[in-house]
């Protein structure tokens, strides 16, 4: 019988146990998504990883949220069509409006996806807005 046996990098194993097991989203990549070359377009990920910390940002804010800032996305290594890409997702802190979400953002290679390769991690704040698209502040848990 063969072993479906992972190949993490321990720094990788380090990192993703600052989060919930189950990955925020998780997408293969497909050839559409891609440069001539085999590679997925950066802005791909970057889109992928706004939906993903979006969804951790409005389920801690209980209200509409929008993207404020992206900080330092900086791609480590490559995604190739046919990757498995995991989006992790955690809130780093809340302000009166706002919730700054961190990502870790994780390709699994090869048939059984048992490769794992970093590819970025990154920071977004969002703000909660109301109905008019001003800042608004975001609900406690009883709200
Ligand atoms: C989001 C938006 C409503 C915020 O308006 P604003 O005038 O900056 O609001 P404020 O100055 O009151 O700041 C709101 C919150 O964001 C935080 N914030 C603003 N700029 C920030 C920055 N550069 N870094 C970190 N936090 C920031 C503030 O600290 C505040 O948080 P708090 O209430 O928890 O303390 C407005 O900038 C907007 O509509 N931007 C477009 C958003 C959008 O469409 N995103 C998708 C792009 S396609």
């Amino acid at each position: 019988m063969t072993k479906n046996r992972t190949c993490t990098p321990p720094s990788l194993e380090l990192e993703l146990e600052d989060y919930n097991p189950d990955p925020t989203i998780r997408v293969v990549m497909m050839p559409k998504d891609s440069n001539y070359m085999g590679f997925i377009f950066g802005g791909v990920i970057l889109s992928y990883l706004d939906l993903a910390t979006s969804e951790e940002a409005l389920v801690r804010a209980g209200r509409r949220v929008v993207t404020k800032v992206m900080r330092e996305v900086d791609f480590i290594a490559p995604v190739e069509v046919g990757d498995w890409v995991s989006f992790f997702t955690r809130v780093k802190s809340t302000g009166r409006t706002s919730v700054v979400v961190e990502v870790l953002v994780v390709a699994h290679r090869g048939e059984r996806r048992s490769d794992l390769v970093k590819v970025t991690s990154a920071e977004v704040v969002f703000v909660a807005v109301d109905d008019a698209g001003k800042p608004a502040p975001i609900m406690g848990p009883d709200d």
